[in-house]
């Protein structure tokens, strides 16, 4: 017994015996038994720490997708319907800051009405999807039923034939030469129709402002653009556009009972009127009861482009119903959102009035607006880019990557969608303080309360709106004759905006107006 504890003892001695390495000779072995591991450790552990450190290196360098989940293809909806509603909401922001959240970068990707869509940051991706040519992004509208019904006209040219319709666009009806004749036009349709649709009301009178306001731009862009003067064509032309309008965020069934059915049909009438403009006007040149350049459809008619190019007569109609369609609803819209705000803020309307009132006492006989009144409207187009940044009538820019490319690192492939929204650019509360806050001021510096690259009401660049200076002459007009003219409150202040391409007016945007001569 005693002999099997001293066997253990002896065991367990030779099993914790460490060997002093550094004194015995006849420890060397010892020496390299203890070594030899530590070293193993020690170099495997620096190998696989510098493999992985290179290898994260080089995977961060190499180009990836961006991140996010994509749909399977076909059968897949990935987030359409969730991107849709939010954005119908008028809830993208939330969308978007959710993304990023999930996606851990302000760049991610996602499937949307089937296509691979990336959503680009700001001012970087504003910058790039601004300035970028068609070698590299295309104007390629979704969805398909935007496509169909704008199809033939300005938003599908690409490439050379788009250089040469800009041009003679420009030259021909957008240049500021231009709009300055044109300005007499737009003041006496602002006139003529606010007197003939508002000032015939009663005081005190409650009116759905957005839609007579719509009839009353699209009676003037439909004169700068087609000559047409009547109000009974004009009463007619509004409710197809607006069906046409209805069709152009839908799944594009062309099946009786269907959204898009409906506009199709109404697309047809359009295009019918369109076409008898057409006619009529060839006649009227014909007979010298037109001249050439009256408007666009006989710029259109008679004048070639630089390459000697004239237009066919189904080009005709698509850029006309483009320039209407486009014309109106964003102007019109931009105009009844800037008077909620207004009405919204007492001290914004007396500025308003400090400003307008100058103009008027500046003039001898109630003479018309010039264009130098229109430039003084500083303040004005202030009010007028606030109303745009807080709710922007075209909240994205929206574009197709033409061949892959590299942005921030990530791969956007060819084909690919490519979008910058307002929730991060004109929105988002780490480049603008207080996005939602309405406050004209901010606008006071360019460059400064909202950094370039943030805003892009109009777009910017290759593609950008080539209506702006006429949207804008004919908002600033419109404002002007509204704050001459009318007093007016909100009857329905909380009414929610929603989008249907443009904002609206959940229960419509109803103002009580008192009539008056306000300066
Ligand atoms: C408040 C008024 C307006 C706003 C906010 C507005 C805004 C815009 C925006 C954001 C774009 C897209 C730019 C892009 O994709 O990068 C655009 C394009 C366009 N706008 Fe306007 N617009 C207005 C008035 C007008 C007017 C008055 C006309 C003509 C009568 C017009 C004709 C067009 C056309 C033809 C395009 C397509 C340009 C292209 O594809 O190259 N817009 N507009």
């Amino acid at each position: 017994m005693a002999k099997v504890a001293a066997d253990i003892r002896l065991s367990l001695h030779h099993l914790l015996e460490v060997p002093n390495i550094f004194t015995t000779s006849s420890s060397q072995s010892s020496l390299v038994y203890f070594i030899f591991p530590v070293l193993l450790v020690a170099v495997t552990t620096i190998i696989l720490t510098w493999r992985i450190v290179a290898n994260g290196m080089t995977d961060a360098k190499r180009p990836r997708p961006p991140p996010g989940k994509l749909a399977l293809p076909i059968i897949g909806f990935g987030d359409t319907m969730k991107f849709m509603a939010a954005f119908s909401r008028r809830e993208t922001s939330e969308y978007v800051a959710q993304k990023i959240k999930e996606c851990g970068s302000p760049v991610f990707k996602t499937t949307i009405l089937g296509r691979t869509t990336v959503f680009l940051d700001a001012p970087d991706g504003v910058k790039l999807l601004t300035s970028a040519t068609d070698d590299i992004l295309i104007k390629n509208s979704v969805p398909a039923s935007f496509q169909r019904l704008l199809s033939k006209g300005w938003m599908n040219y690409r490439g050379q034939e788009f250089k040469a319709l800009k041009n003679h666009a420009s030259d021909h009806f957008f240049g500021l030469d231009i709009l300055q004749r044109y300005l007499p036009i737009v003041e006496r349709n602002v006139v003529e129709q606010i007197g003939r649709s508002w000032m015939g009301q009663e005081d005190g009178a409650v009116i759905e402002s957005h839609s007579n306001i719509k009839t009353l731009l699209l009676g003037v862009i439909a004169e700068l653009c087609l000559g047409l003067t009547d109000s009974t064509e004009i009463g007619k032309l509004k409710p197809l556009f607006e069906i046409f309008s209805q069709g152009m965020f839908v799944v594009p069934v062309n099946l009786p009972g269907f959204q898009f059915y409906r506009s199709l049909q109404a697309d047809k009438q359009i295009i019918r009127f369109l076409k008898q403009q057409i006619t009529r006007r060839r006649k009227e040149l014909k007979e010298g009861r037109a001249s050439p350049s009256q408007d666009f459809l006989s710029v259109l008619l008679t004048v070639p482009t630089k390459d000697g190019y004239y237009y066919k007569d189904e080009e005709i109609v698509g850029n006309l119903k483009t320039l209407l369609w486009a014309g109106y609803d964003t102007s019109a819209t931009t105009v009844t959102l800037a008077l909620r705000y207004v009405a919204k803020d007492q001290k914004v309307y007396e500025q308003l009035i400090q400003e307008h009132s100058a103009i008027a006492r500046s003039k001898q006989d109630n003479k018309c607006l010039t264009w130098e009144d229109l430039r003084s409207m500083k303040y004005s187009w202030r009010v007028i880019l606030e109303t745009m940044r807080v709710t922007p009538v075209i909240a994205s820019i929206m574009r197709e990557a033409n061949n892959d490319f590299e942005y921030k690192g990530f791969t956007i492939k060819k084909g690919w969608k490519v979008w910058c929204t307002s929730a991060q650019s004109s929105q988002n509360p780490d480049l603008i303080d207080n996005p939602d806050v309405f406050d004209p001021s901010r606008f006071e510096q360019p460059g400064v309360g909202v950094p370039r690259y943030t805003y892009f009401p109009f777009g910017m660049g290759y593609r950008q709106c080539p209506g702006m200076e006429l949207g804008k002459m004919v908002i600033l007009v419109t404002l002007h004759h509204f704050l001459k003219n009318f007093k007016w409150s909100l009857v329905n202040p909380e009414a929610k905006i929603l989008y249907a391409v443009l904002p609206y007016f959940d229960g419509g945007s109803l103002i009580r107006i008192s009539k008056g001569e306000y300066f």
